[in-house]
């Protein structure tokens, strides 16, 4: 039997992830977060404010007719034509919750409602009961909960769960709590209103405005919540909102103290976080929890030489868990030589001692002058310095022809043993056109997998490096080139890619006369 508590979650990032500066999305994007939701499994999608905009309202219709498996869910506030719209937006949602928030500390009741506590009672009362018309799943938001005096914050969620709400949701509105403090707030509501986090739902929501957010739901979660409000990369107002990933992962890591689990299909994290950061434009920094691209990177000799022992001396999750391809050990000053070797097998390199020492010195110096030291550039030490890749093609001629209107067109000529071919292509573009003209010469087919372009040095006449992976015969070769001029550092690379597999050809031809 599963003694574990299920904790549900609520994504909010349609609702209050939207709400942050930059993220609005247009409703085909919203329908697309939506279906990754729905991979996700999150329980509950809050999808939107439908009385903000009539294309809310539409932008939720169009999540309804799309997404099946999650509750749907609209906010309102409490009046009666915010609950309306809420009704019109949720319409076709074959689950449906409504979300009606009122504020309740003394400060937004003073000067943004000027209202008092009795009054506020009285209000929640009758809104909940009107939307008890249409809805049967209610959830009541006492905002900034944090703020409010405990003993009224108990008085209106009773008053709320009376009138038929049937989840309550505490918020840290203004990201204030501190961790014990918003746990024992908690723990005295549960002990007050003992059908919290039982028959009723008991749900928290926090922003991150002293970065307490992901740790104030733990609490919460620690003290009797069972539901938690979060969005996809803790976007949302100013500083965001709890982030889904770190409190999922949290407690999938740390079932030992929580004894609780979610449902969510931890592998799609990746992908959700990936594409939230695609949709809205906001990058995520390189070193959040989780889904920051350092999250599962190792740089450190003594961490690399560990991880390559054991993956759990410096890892705690599996990176494969939630949806990359694994750890990573990047190459770089700190890097050591364990590290060094095991990546150059990877790549397809197995040295001698006397050659490893030879690349790893090389290897040392070139990462003192460059932050980041990639594939391409191990493979340019072992094959330019160690191996020495023989030119069997190389360039002599290029000119591009572009008219408007017309493809573009290329001529190339590249030498052999001191003969040199020529060859006119057209393409998509300049570098395309090149590497057909340069196909039909060698007839070597190769897929181009992977292009990138990047300066290494300042100015107008500054050094292009053009770094390209290609795919021949189910093998991938990376090359580069570098010139001040873009296409020709294309061509470059692409002619350099050649010659690797030339060689690589010899090799297995040489290994199979052998075998004969
Ligand atoms: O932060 C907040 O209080 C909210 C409520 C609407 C739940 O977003
Ligand atoms: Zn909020």
């Amino acid at each position: 039997m599963n003694t574990k508590r299920k904790i549900y979650i609520f994504d909010t990032t349609l609702r209050d992830g939207e709400q942050c500066p930059g993220a609005s999305m247009t409703p085909e994007e919203k329908v697309q977060v939506a279906k990754q939701l729905e991979r996700l499994s999150v329980d509950i999608i809050e999808a939107g404010f439908p009385a903000s905009s009539p294309g809310e309202v539409q932008a939720i219709q169009r999540i309804s007719k799309n997404v099946k498996k999650p509750i749907l869910c609209g906010l309102a506030r409490m009046v009666k034509p915010d609950i309306d719209a809420a009704r019109e937006a949720l319409r076709y949602a074959k689950r449906k919750r409504i979300h009606v928030f009122l504020a309740t500390s003394q400060i937004h009741r003073e000067y943004k409602l000027k209202k008092g506590k009795a009054e506020l009672i009285e209000i929640a009362k009758k809104n909940i009961t009107y939307a008890r018309k249409f809805f049967s799943d209610i959830e009541f938001s006492p905002e900034d909960a944090s703020r409010t005096e405990p003993e009224y914050l108990v008085e209106i969620v009773k008053a709320a769960i009376d009138a038929g709400a049937t989840a309550v949701n505490i918020p840290d509105t203004v990201g204030y709590a501190i961790p014990h403090e918003f746990g024992e707030l908690i723990q005295y509501l549960v002990k007050e209103i003992p059908v919290l986090g039982k028959t009723v739902t008991l749900s928290v929501h926090c922003h991150n405005d002293l970065g307490l957010a992901v740790s104030n739901s733990l609490a919460a979660i620690a003290n009797g919540a069972n539901q938690v409000e979060c969005t996809i990369n803790g976007i949302g107002e100013r500083a965001g909102n709890a982030s889904m990933e770190e409190i999922v992962m949290a407690l999938h890591t740390r079932q030992d103290t929580f004894n609780a689990y979610t449902d969510i299909t931890l592998k799609e994290i990746i992908k959700a976080s990936r594409l939230i950061s695609h949709i809205t434009g906001m990058n995520v920094q390189p070193n959040k929890a989780i889904v920051g691209k350092n999250a599962f990177r190792h740089e450190a000799g003594i961490h690399q030489d560990g991880i390559l022992k054991k993956r759990q001396t410096y890892e705690i999750m599996d990176p494969k868990t939630i949806g990359l391809s694994g750890t990573q050990l990047v190459m770089g000053k700190h890097s050591g030589r364990h590290a060094f070797r095991e990546r150059l097998k990877k790549l397809g390199f197995d040295l001698t001692d006397e050659q490893l020492a030879k690349a790893f010195k090389r290897f040392k110096n070139l990462a003192d002058k460059k932050k980041n030291v990639f594939d391409e550039d191990l493979e340019a030490i072992v094959e330019d310095e160690i191996i020495r890749i023989p030119v069997t093609w190389q360039l002599v001629s290029m000119g591009i022809h572009v008219e408007t209107g017309k493809p573009v067109k290329a001529t190339i000529g590249i030498k052999k043993q001191n003969k040199v071919f020529k060859a006119v292509s057209s393409g998509d573009g300049p570098v395309d056109a090149c590497y057909k003209a340069i196909e039909s010469i060698t007839k070597q087919k190769m897929k181009l997998i992977d292009y990138s372009i990047q300066s290494v040095t300042w100015g107008k006449d500054a050094l292009g490096e053009v770094n390209i992976k290609v795919s021949s015969k189910n093998e991938e070769i990376s090359a580069r080139g570098t010139s001040t001029d873009i296409i020709e550092a294309s061509v470059k690379a692409y002619l350099k890619a050649l010659n690797k597999i030339v060689v690589r050809t010899k090799k297995k031809d040489t290994k199979k006369q052998c075998v004969l």
